[in-house]
């Protein structure tokens, strides 16, 4: 097999994307057309021209803009829908995905319609496309402690459909000590925990969610390279960075993808996985992502196998299932 076709052959599991980072301009279109909302553009072509972002700042504006057509339970559905549908295209046999409770209870959608619509689309992927997935909750770190204790209220009647609690929006300003209080009641109620960190902000900010967050993973952390003493912690512990390349040349985390960290992570053993982030935003879904960092890295067909292993691993599924994707992965070639 050469270096693409292993790509698309290797089962890999998806542990870092926004559902409404996967938000397509068509679709966002047409569900702005059915809820009759008005939106700043023309065409698909005049959205696509907007997507210009420079850093995290200019994305979120954006990304916060499109999620605001979502209204009705079917129109979370059909976000999430479309998003298994790439996965299946991508042989992406498992996916943890974020969704952002407060992008839409702040615009007065009840918590029970987003999560409803997500639900759904995730039983309809178990059963038509054989794709398994797990929904974390962000809480959104520019707003306060005080509404993300709120928000974690409103998940617990949700509790079981809900595997973990993270972090994310504009990460510069917004440390996790912010809100260090909520995850140890997150953590209490028993979700898992992970948190944005090392992505514009400091490796100091991957300290904290460390220590103060207690996290099972890191999302992003590429910046925990300028902290030697960080990098020993990754590696001894085995904490996984879910790294998405894409996102870091579309935000200029790094300028060139021939800079990326990410192969160097990986052969110093940090815990790296491949994802897509906000892909419809980004320019990939996870094969994309993959293709550009084996191209620009020179990945050799082993590496490309162990990140697709190391995705597994630090995913949240059980033993048994881990132990089925890594057989399937040891048989490629
Ligand atoms: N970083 C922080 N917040 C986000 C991102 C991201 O890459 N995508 C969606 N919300
Ligand atoms: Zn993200």
């Amino acid at each position: 097999m050469n270096r693409n076709e292993l790509i698309r052959a290797l089962p890999k599991a998806e542990l870092h994307v926004h559902i409404e980072g996967t938000f397509e301009p068509e679709l966002m279109f047409a569900i702005a057309q059915r809820n009759q909302i008005e939106i700043p553009y023309k065409s698909v072509e005049e959205v696509k021209q907007a997507y210009n972002f420079h850093n995290l700042q200019s994305f979120l504006d954006i990304y916060y803009a499109g999620a605001a057509v979502l209204i009705y339970e079917q129109d979370f559905y059909d976000l999430a829908w479309a998003y298994f549908e790439k996965c299946a295209e991508d042989n992406v046999v498992h996916t943890e995905m974020f969704f952002d409770p407060q992008t839409h209870t702040d615009r007065g959608v009840a918590f029970a319609t987003v999560i409803n619509g997500l639900q759904r689309a995730c039983d309809d992927a178990r059963e038509k496309l054989n794709i398994s997935s797990h929904l974390i909750m962000c809480f959104l770190r520019h707003l306060t402690e005080e509404a993300a204790f709120e928000t974690l209220a409103q998940a617990l009647p949700y509790k079981d459909q809900i595997i973990g609690v993270g972090l994310d929006s504009s990460e510069v300003g917004h440390p996790p000590e912010k809100f260090e209080r909520v995850f140890a009641k997150a953590r209490e109620a028993g979700f898992l925990i992970v948190a944005h960190a090392g992505e514009e902000g400091p490796a100091e900010y991957v300290w904290q969610a460390l220590d103060l967050l207690k996290v099972n993973r890191i999302d992003h952390g590429v910046r925990s390279e300028e902290d030697s003493k960080l990098l020993e912690r990754l590696i001894a512990e085995k904490m996984p960075l879910t790294v998405c390349p894409l996102s870091n040349l579309k935000l200029c985390v790094v300028d060139d993808m021939v800079q990326h960290n990410i192969q160097r992570l990986l052969q110093q053993g940090v815990h790296v996985t491949v994802n897509s982030d906000d892909p419809s935003y980004f320019g990939g879904y996870m094969n994309d992502n993959f293709f550009a960092i084996a191209e620009a890295l020179d990945l050799s067909h082993a590496e490309l196998k162990q990140l697709a292993q190391n995705s597994f691993e630090a995913s949240f599924i059980s033993d048994t299932e881990k132990q089925k994707w890594t057989e399937q992965i040891a048989a490629l070639n």
